[in-house]
Order: C-alpha cells, then sequence, then structure tokens
C-alpha cells in the first residue's frame, strides 16, 4: 500500500479542547480516524505524526519523504511564518497539501499570510475535518494524474 505522511503541527494535540468554533469538537485521534478510514478507501495507508516542536516536523518530513508519495501537512501557527517548513516541504519532492480546520483567511490579518503553501500544490481550510478531507481528495488526483 502507498503511504501518505500525515502531518500536524503545534497545539493540534489539543484538538477537542480548542475552541470550537474555529476547529470543531474532534480529537485528533478522531479525526485521524476519519482521514485513514477515507485513505483506506482510496487505496493509502497513512502514516500520521503530531508535534509541537518545529524540528521535530522537519525531522519527520526527512526521514520519511523517500518512502510516502505525498504529505498532507496541518503546520498550525508554523504555516504562517516557518520558511524553515517550507523549505523542508519543497526538499521532500513529493505533492504536498496544506490543511486547516479553521477559515484562516477570516480571522486576525496575520493568520492570512501562509509561508508554507507557497511549498504546496494547493490548500484546503475553513470546513474542520471535511478540510481533511478535501485535502486527500486532491492530493489523490494531482498522485493519480501524474501517473496515467
Ligand atoms: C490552524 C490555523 C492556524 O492559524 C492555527 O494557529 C492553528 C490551527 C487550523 O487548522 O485552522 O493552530 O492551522
Amino acid at each position: 500500500m502507498k503511504t501518505i505522511l500525515l502531518i500536524h503541527g503545534p497545539n493540534l494535540n489539543l484538538l477537542g479542547k480548542r475552541n470550537a468554533t474555529h476547529y470543531g469538537s474532534l480529537t485528533l485521534k478522531k479525526l485521524e480516524e476519519i482521514v485513514k478510514a477515507e485513505a483506506k478507501v482510496l487505496g493509502y495507508r497513512i502514516l500520521s505524526f503530531q508535534s509541537n516542536h518545529e524540528g521535530e516536523l522537519i525531522d519527520v518530513i526527512q526521514k520519511n519523504s523517500e518512502k510516502a508519495e505525498g504529505i498532507l501537512i496541518n503546520p498550525g501557527a508554523l504555516t504562517h511564518y516557518s520558511y524553515a517548513l517550507h523549505d523542508a516541504i519543497i526538499d521532500a519532492q513529493i505533492p504536498t497539501v496544506e490543511v486547516h480546520l479553521s477559515d484562516i483567511n477570516k480571522r486576525e490579518s496575520w493568520r492570512k499570510i501562509s509561508v508554507t503553501a507557497a511549498a504546496c500544490i494547493g490548500q484546503k481550510f475553513g470546513k474542520k475535518e471535511k478540510s481533511y478531507l478535501e485535502a486527500l481528495a486532491l492530493l489523490h488526483k494531482t498522485l493519480t494524474t501524474k501517473k496515467s
């Protein structure tokens, strides 16, 4: 089975306790179950990882990108300022989709800026857990189009 990396950045371990208006009420575990179930239907196994530390996220991308077909990443607040994460995504050389539970364009002005999006093939946001399913569908479409 092909592998997709599912990466969650800072504070996403607290899903279920964070502001439900922005992030919904699912825990990270439940969210991952939903993504994994859909990924299985599409023929992928999900390798998931969450960290509150930028360097650990970069390490996991570096260590696993050669064995993965693509990446789904919610970089959390790192989205808005981590050029190191941007570069790690570029260097991974596999299609990556950025995903956000909330609508980052309708919140504080600093959230409208994503420095990681430029390294990604697309960005899905604003639909809570459905954003993840949209991101997975986009990644799948890209992977299947690329190979046909
Ligand atoms: C988030 C949006 C970010 O601005 C925020 O810092 C997060 C979560 C989202 O999924 O909506 O932690 O990435």
